[in-house]
């Protein structure tokens, strides 16, 4: 209950921090500036190769921008990500957040196994994914993209959302990674890698 309310409490904060009418506007020039730190792990445009670190392209900038609050405050915890996030304003986070929202993702290396699509396509539908993460898994609002992010990545998010040591937002990620068996989160992984980023 605690945990709930926290989350209550923090997404009540976000939300004022990020309010449209609020703060001016981010500056994309200043972003591909602020971004030059990040590319060794990220890579230049916000596509990663390396499996473990996620690619920033094309992800929506309340995502970018409010998982950066959430690396910053000490709640979602990655040793080699924190010191990059310590010191980053608001500001900042809006800047580097439209910088790679306006990025072009890269396509997928590779295509689904079609078994292994069929049974993912059937899990998508039956878990509601894209009803929150939008038609195609392209992400929408403070929803990220799952469509062309790596293999490896995805399945340590599933699995730390299921054994809920991933922080978030507001709880409700957590809440639909639990029926999915191990099983399941590497069908999904697997598809959702393979997937095109694009409408
Ligand atoms: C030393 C490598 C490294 C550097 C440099 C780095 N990151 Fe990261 N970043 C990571 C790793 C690893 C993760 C995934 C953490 C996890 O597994 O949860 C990550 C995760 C993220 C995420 C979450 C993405 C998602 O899909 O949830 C964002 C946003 C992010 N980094 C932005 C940045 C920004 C902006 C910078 C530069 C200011 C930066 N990172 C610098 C390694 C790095
Ligand atoms: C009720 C809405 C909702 C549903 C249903 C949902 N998600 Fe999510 N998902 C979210 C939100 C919100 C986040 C971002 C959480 C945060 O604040 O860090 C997220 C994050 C994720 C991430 C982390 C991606 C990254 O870049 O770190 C993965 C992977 C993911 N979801 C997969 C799935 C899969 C697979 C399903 C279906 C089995 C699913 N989601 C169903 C809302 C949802």
């Amino acid at each position: 209950m605690m945990k709930v309310l926290r989350a209550v409490a923090l997404l009540g904060a976000l939300s004022w921090m990020v309010a449209p009418t609020g703060g001016s506007a981010a500056d994309l020039e200043a972003g591909r500036r602020k971004a030059e730190v990040c590319a060794p792990c990220h890579g230049p445009d916000g596509n990663s190769t390396i499996p473990s670190v996620p690619s920033l392209a094309g992800q929506p900038p309340l995502y970018t921008h409010w998982q950066l609050l959430l690396f910053r405050l000490e709640r979602r915890v990655d040793r080699q990500m924190l010191p990059f996030a310590a010191n980053l304003s608001d500001a900042d986070m809006q800047d580097l957040a439209a910088y790679y929202a306006a990025q072009t993702p890269a396509a997928p290396r590779g295509t689904s196994d079609p078994a292994k699509a069929a049974v993912a396509k059937r899990l998508v539908k039956m878990h509601h994914c894209d009803s929150c993460h939008a038609p195609g898994l392209v992400g929408q609002q403070h929803i990220p993209r799952l469509a062309g992010q790596h293999y490896e990545y995805l399945l340590k998010q599933l699995r730390e959302f299921k054994a809920q040591t991933r922080a978030e937002v507001d709880f409700t990620m957590t809440a639909a990674a639990q029926p999915l068996s191990e099983e399941d989160i590497e069908t999904l992984a697997h598809y959702m890698a393979r997937l095109q980023p694009t409408r």
